[in-house]
């Protein structure tokens, strides 16, 4: 798949937009974060994984992101652990296909990218051409600060995660929020400086006890994007299907902002006893012969 597709606009079930907004670019995000701590509103990110999605998001957006959260939203899976290069470039061309606006950061699946800046360039480029995304997101903090300046310096722009790093799951023991303890604080610190200091275009950090985010947002040149890291972060992130209530279990920093389960299901409830009685389809949605 990639973005040599486009969206036809005779046969999307979309309506057309009306006037294409330019895309923000990389640099003008990361210039973001001088004009925040003037005062600018913090920068706003969602997760994308479909078109349809990208497209309703999109303008209310500075930044979409592929997260490799689809492993569990999309697919179900127990962790982002088994997410593919190919899962990501599927989702990634079709966020790009429904989006004009915003940023498209892709997330580098576990195992694509930690083995050295060589292999990561090599996914990292292959990702980018396949989707036409602008920029790759990576979990990790000093170990990875080399990979973020290889790519960095090579054209490939880097968004850093560090605190609670998802695909470490194995190595964390779970989803706890991390940093209560000094020496654990003042590792993430020192993670986050070091891929800022590397290159790292913006920084999502997930999961801390508030200090750290302060502490991280005051000391690096970059935006910082918290997700359970308090309001004190340069922007926001949450995935999109948290925040719209499609789940009934979310995390403790979610807030649900609507209940797309409850109209999901309530519109099942209502298609399926509207067949069962035969009341659908109906004379409206019924082709006639022609006289
Ligand atoms: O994969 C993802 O959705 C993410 C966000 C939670 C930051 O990495």
């Amino acid at each position: 798949m990639s973005t040599t597709f486009t969206i036809d606009s005779a046969t999307s079930r979309a309506n057309p937009v009306s006037a294409p907004m330019k895309r923000l670019t990389v640099p003008a995000i990361r210039k973001r974060k001088t004009e925040i701590a003037a005062g600018a509103e913090p920068l706003v990110m969602l997760t994308a994984y479909t078109v349809r999605n990208a497209q309703l998001l999109d303008p209310h957006c500075d930044l979409l992101l592929v997260g490799d959260s689809l492993g569990q939203v999309i697919y179900g899976l127990p962790s982002t652990v088994p997410v593919t290069l190919d899962m990501m470039a599927a989702h990634g061309a079709a966020v790009v296909r429904g989006s004009f606006h915003a940023v498209v950061v892709i997330d580098m699946p576990f195992g694509s990218y930690e083995a050295s800046p060589e292999k990561a360039f090599e996914s990292a480029a292959w990702l980018l051409k396949q989707t036409g995304a602008a920029a790759v997101k990576l979990e990790g903090g000093a170990a990875m600060a080399p990979t973020v300046g290889f790519l960095s310096e090579r054209g490939i722009p880097v968004m850093a995660h560090v605190g609670l790093t998802p695909q470490a799951v194995n190595a964390l023991g779970g989803y706890g929020a991390r940093g209560r303890t000094k020496a654990e604080a003042d590792k993430i610190v020192a993670d986050a400086k070091a891929v800022a200091d590397a290159g790292a275009f913006a920084l999502v950090i997930e999961g801390v006890v508030e200090p750290i985010a302060v502490a991280i947002t005051q000391a690096i040149q970059c935006p910082t994007i918290g997700i359970g890291a308090s309001a004190q972060c340069d922007g926001q992130v949450l995935v999109a299907e948290d925040m719209l209530g499609l789940f009934e279990r979310t995390p403790r920093f979610v807030k649900r902002f609507d209940d797309m389960a409850g109209h999901i299901s309530k519109a099942a409830a209502t298609y399926a006893a509207d067949v069962r009685s035969r009341a659908f389809p109906g004379p409206e949605q019924t082709y006639a012969p022609k006289d």
